[in-house]
């Protein structure tokens, strides 16, 4: 069966079809889907019974894998996953919802806000896909905002505006806005503020796009207050009902998209069940600043 790439109506992203992601892909099976990440932004795949090595493998056609190191406030020997993927879901490594309490649930909680992948590294994340290994039965819809044509629909003062604004993101940013604020000194380290852009370019259609999340805690060469309004304001706009696609998740969905021309965010769900949801990330090439040194 060949690829097939249907857009959703009404929406931006594309639906593939044809693909078996157990196996390898041919050169040309991922030029097709090169191509159709760089136009939908997003793209589901159903179906897709895999592992995480399988997974990985697929992502790999597309990049480097992320060194997921520094994004978390879990210990390494604490992680329930060593395959490489993140581990997106609400599981400890008993396999059990986390307690309430817990601060890796806690720190977690950070997802249901609007943000693009890594946004708080200095290289930022290129792709993420995400794979549902278990569906939450109450909530938990990801909801994918198009910051191409958000972009698009500002006028044209607003772009004048910020077409050369610099914004700093960390971690403590979209956590601290959430209550989150303590963490240890090596965490503080850890999580230090990054520089990005506020408009991005991308580099395959040469379309602009707003680099939005909720990292995103200051505008340099702005009061903190008049920055977080301004971004706040930005993000309002972007993720209007037509800007966005409401994923509803079915078991073994794998949904890729393209953190420099998206964001998203999980709604909220029953967290004494469990949601398992595996994320292989691969890494972007290069700082949105030009000038800020690689990490
Ligand atoms: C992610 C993420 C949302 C979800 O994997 O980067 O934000 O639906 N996940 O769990
Ligand atoms: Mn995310």
């Amino acid at each position: 069966m060949s690829t097939a790439i249907r857009q959703l109506q009404k929406h931006f992203v594309g639906e593939v079809s044809g693909l078996d992601l157990r196996k390898p892909l041919t050169s040309e099976q991922v030029r097709e889907i090169q191509a159709a990440i760089d136009r939908h932004a997003v793209l589901v795949f159903r179906d897709q019974d895999i592992t995480d090595e399988q997974q990985l493998a697929f992502a790999l056609n597309f990049g480097e894998r992320e060194n997921a190191r520094g994004g978390t406030v879990t210990r390494k020997e604490d992680y329930r996953l060593t395959s490489g993927l993140n581990d997106v879901s609400n599981l400890g490594k008993d396999g059990k919802p986390l307690p309430k309490d817990h601060r890796t649930h806690l720190f977690n909680l950070g997802n249901c806000l609007w943000h693009s992948d890594s946004s708080f590294r200095a290289i930022p994340a290129k792709y993420s896909l995400l794979s549902a290994r278990v569906v939450n039965p109450k909530g938990g819809n990801t909801e994918f905002a198009d910051m191409r044509a958000a972009y698009d629909a500002l006028d044209e003062e607003t772009k004048a505006e910020i077409e050369d604004l610099i914004c700093e993101h960390s971690l403590m940013y979209s956590r601290g806005s959430l209550g989150f604020v303590d963490y240890s000194e090596e965490e503080k380290a850890m999580f230090k503020p990054v520089l990005q852009r506020l408009v991005r370019t991308h580099p395959a259609h040469g379309r602009k796009s707003l680099y939005l999340s909720s990292h995103a805690g200051a505008v340099v060469g702005m009061s903190v207050p008049e920055g977080r309004l301004l971004l706040r304001d930005l993000t309002e706009h972007a993720t209007q009902p037509e800007f966005v696609y409401v994923h509803k998740w079915k078991l073994h969905d794998l949904v890729m998209w393209d953190n420099r021309q998206t964001i998203h965010r999980v709604r909220r769900y029953d967290q004494s069940q469990p949601r398992d949801m595996r994320r292989a990330t691969v890494a972007g090439t290069e700082p949105t600043v030009q000038q800020q040194a690689a990490e």
